[in-house]
């Protein structure tokens, strides 16, 4: 008796997800892999994929697109909430998973699977996203995860694949663990698992090297209809292309680069390069028009919420209750949320130097010092006596 008769598997057309096809078969007796490559504008060729799946062994190999999903349903939300994890890591790859395990649970129910799989290991947050998104989508999949089982090393799981047939890598593999799609790159491993190497220049794709940027500023100006990018310089774009337009202007000029020591959820710390040129200055430029149109207490009270929800996506609760709560928050704080930012790039740095919308609460007549100035000093005065009367009193009796 196998673990599960039909599955299907998230496919990357790399050695572990592939040697995972024979594996399924053979070790754990599965009779048919299904397997499925999800197109997250990571920019491999995906018809090469799709061919080496089926020569592993798939009985059906899958290609699904799911760029503009993937901007509209997951980046955007991310983007209207201002999520970094830990204060940086804009989410690029947390924010794939949860779409991937839909995609493989919308497939499994389709072809009658009684499992999914995926080829993540034990150490790291991936397994959390995809293991705990499938069980809020479809409680009643299995979900195998032969890689998280089979203690083979890379040498082992390349020779495991020959056997059946998988060629061993071509190419001298990278010396770094890449995980790429729209929205960015994360990069690990080799010498930047030494937590004081500076990143050599060769891990970076995104972005241009600071020595090789611009000498001139370049300026864009963004703008937002209800917290979602809409509009590029007054040029409308379509999400996708809005994505790919911001990466190239802030890539070019070295925006978007990230190095940090950030906390796994299973415990261990690791070293991460990142490069989110899109998502870092949308995420600038949003959370900038946002301090022009909201109050103070929506503003700052939405600050410890984003943090929270930052914290649900990096954990694999994209699917869960308290983050449905929290965007079904987030929504209605940006009903005003729409206007422009103009954003200067350069050297490596995005600044947001000008800001407008019709929704503006920001008032000239009362933040002038000019003589236009409509601010009542007198009520100022009042208003401090009372508001420093619980320090005065305080401070009174401390006196005795
Ligand atoms: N640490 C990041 C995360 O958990 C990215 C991991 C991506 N994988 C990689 N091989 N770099 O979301």
């Amino acid at each position: 008796m196998g673990r599960a008769k039909k599955v299907v598997l998230a496919y990357s057309g790399g050695v572990d997800t592939s040697v995972c096809i024979p594996y399924l078969q053979h070790e754990w007796g599965v009779e048919e892999v299904i397997t499925l490559a999800a197109d997250l504008g990571q920019g491999d060729e995906l018809a090469p994929i799709k061919e080496k799946a089926l020569n592993s062994g798939a009985s059906i190999s899958l290609v699904v697109d799911g760029i503009e999903t993937f901007v509209t349903d997951y980046a955007f939300p991310a983007i209207q909430a201002n999520a970094l994890y830990e204060n940086q890591y804009p989410l690029s790859t947390a924010l794939a998973r949860p779409l991937i395990a839909k995609m493989l649970v919308e497939a499994a129910e389709e072809y009658g699977a009684d499992a999914v799989a995926h080829g993540c290991t034990g150490k790291g947050n991936d397994q959390v996203r995809f293991d705990v998104s499938i069980a809020a989508l479809n409680p009643n999949l299995k979900v195998l995860t032969p890689a998280r089982e089979w203690g083979m090393s890379r040498e082992e799981t390349i020779a495991y694949g020959e056997k059946y047939g998988i060629p061993a890598p071509v190419k001298k593999s990278s010396p770094y663990s890449i995980d790429k799609n729209l929205l960015g790159r994360a990069i690990e491993a080799g010498v930047l698992e030494d937590p004081w190497a500076e990143p050599p220049e060769e891990v970076y794709e995104m972005t241009t090297a600071i020595a090789d940027t611009p000498d001139e500023p370049a300026y864009v100006e963004i703008s937002f209809e209800k917290g979602i990018p809409v509009a590029l310089n007054g040029t409308a774009y379509d999400p996708v292309a809005l994505i790919t337009e911001m990466n190239q202007l802030a890539g070019q000029h070295g925006v978007g680069r990230i190095d940090m020591i950030e906390n796994r959820l299973v415990g261990i710390k690791s070293r991460e390069i990142y490069e989110t040129p899109a998502l870092s200055v949308l995420i600038q430029a949003h959370r900038d028009l946002e301090s022009l149109v909201l109050t103070p207490d929506l503003s700052q009270y939405k600050r410890t919420l984003e943090e929270t929800y930052a914290k649900l996506v990096y954990n694999g609760q994209w699917y869960s209750p308290l983050k449905e709560a929290l965007d079904a928050f987030i929504q209605k704080t940006q009903e005003r949320v729409s206007g422009t930012v103009r954003v200067k790039l350069f050297k490596g740095l995005s600044s947001a130097v000008g800001r407008k919308s019709a929704n503006s609460i920001y008032s000239p007549d009362l933040a002038t010092y000019g003589a236009e100035d409509k601010f009542d000093h007198k009520a100022a005065e009042g208003f401090v006596y009372v508001w420093g009367l619980p320090t005065r009193v305080w401070a009174e009796v401390g006196r005795q």
